[in-house]
């Protein structure tokens, strides 16, 4: 098979780590297996060469290829520009476009990481949970929205949070059929006590558990969810929340794992096309400098072959590479411990080359 991929690197760290997820992919290709990469810009490098964090071209691409391996975008040189025309309305544009509702967000702890994160080992050593965020709904994309003056004379900012019945239904189906292949357990996170839209996510989660009695559904409140997951993240299996509770637990979950330079993650549709990217950012403090850590990215490549092309030895093979780099010891700034060796982007990219 030859895939066609669409590799949009978008700005800070992304060109670095992006290449070396594409040199991994071009390291596995053998007579059944090829990669037809096509590299377009996105984001504030999107802005630069056409004044569209989307350009055109680089949509067509993405519709014209089986999935995307995306970089990251943003950068201080952006922000000043107006919301239409900034880096990450390239990234909610794709979403959007492509009807990317679920996004997978895995955070597992390799052992040899336990003691890089910031929590006790004991505490999160063996961790294995799935955070599905629903990715194309809520106050992200709800209507009205917006700045403006009201009758006092002071400006008034609004944002809309809204869930229909369909789009909270999908979310929970790909909920439950993912944890039938984990632990079969489903905690919906919302915050029902104060908001109507997430009282009708309740109420729709709890119908759609009724075709997966052999799983076990719990509730909880974001605020209790954030507690747990520092207290005792060992507790969950699968996490399901839109959109804004899940931006923010997610980051707070990378962090159980050592480094949020560590997590990849899917943005999948439901013909199973997708968007792979790792959950970090941009970080334009360490571009260009050679030292952000690849293997979020490089994950993200293999959760492409095994969600949207069904190539699963392949995706094996690269997370058995990764993990046998961290076996070596090899360590990028953001996963070492005070006292370790160091290797930049580049030699983290070999290193799992060569163990490929
Ligand atoms: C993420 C990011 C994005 C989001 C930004 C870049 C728009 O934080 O993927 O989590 O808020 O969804
Ligand atoms: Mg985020």
């Amino acid at each position: 098979m030859t895939y066609k991929i669409a590799v949009l690197p978008g700005d800070g760290i992304g060109p670095e780590i992006t290449a070396q997820a594409v040199r991994v992919l071009k390291a596995i290709e053998s007579s059944a297996l090829r990669f037809e990469m096509t590299t377009a810009p996105v984001g504030g490098a999107g802005f630069d060469a056409a004044q569209d964090p989307l350009p055109a071209q680089t949509l067509a691409i993405c519709e014209a290829s089986q999935a995307i391996l995306f970089g990251s975008v943003g950068g201080p040189q952006y922000d000043a520009l107006p919301r239409a025309q900034r880096p990450e309305q390239g990234l909610l544009r794709l979403r959007k476009h492509f009807d990317l509702f679920a996004n997978l967000r895995p955070a597992t702890v390799f052992p040899e990481l336990a003691h890089a994160s910031t929590l006790k080992a004991e505490v999160v050593a063996g961790l294995d949970i799935l955070i599905l965020r629903e990715l194309t709904g809520d106050i992200y994309f709800g209507q009205p929205r917006g700045i403006r003056q009201i009758e006092s004379g002071e400006r008034e900012g609004f944002d809309t949070m809204r869930y229909t019945e369909s789009e909270i239904k999908r979310i929970g189906h790909s909920a439950f059929q993912a944890a039938r292949k984990r632990n079969k357990r489903v905690c919906s996170v919302d915050k029902a006590n104060v908001l109507e839209t997430t009282q009708l996510w309740r109420d729709v989660m709890t119908e759609v558990h009724q075709d997966y009695q052999d799983v076990a559904l719990s509730h909880m409140y974001v605020d209790n969810a954030a507690m747990q997951l520092v207290r005792n993240p060992k507790q969950f299996d699968v996490i399901v929340t839109g959109n804004m509770f899940g931006d923010i637990l997610s980051d707070e979950a990378s962090m159980l794992t050592g480094s949020i330079g560590m997590l990849p993650s899917a943005s999948i549709n439901a013909r199973g096309f997708g968007l792979y990217e790792p959950i970090h950012g941009s970080a334009p403090d360490i571009a260009g400098r050679g030292v952000a850590n690849p293997l979020a990215t490089i994950l993200s490549s293999a959760m492409m072959l095994r969600y949207s092309l069904n190539e699963i030895a392949a995706a094996d093979r690269i997370e058995a590479a990764v993990r046998s780099v961290l076996a070596k010891g090899l360590r990028t700034a953001d996963i070492a411990m005070p006292g370790e060796a160091v290797i930049g982007t580049q030699a983290m990219g070999n290193a799992v080359v060569a163990a490929l």
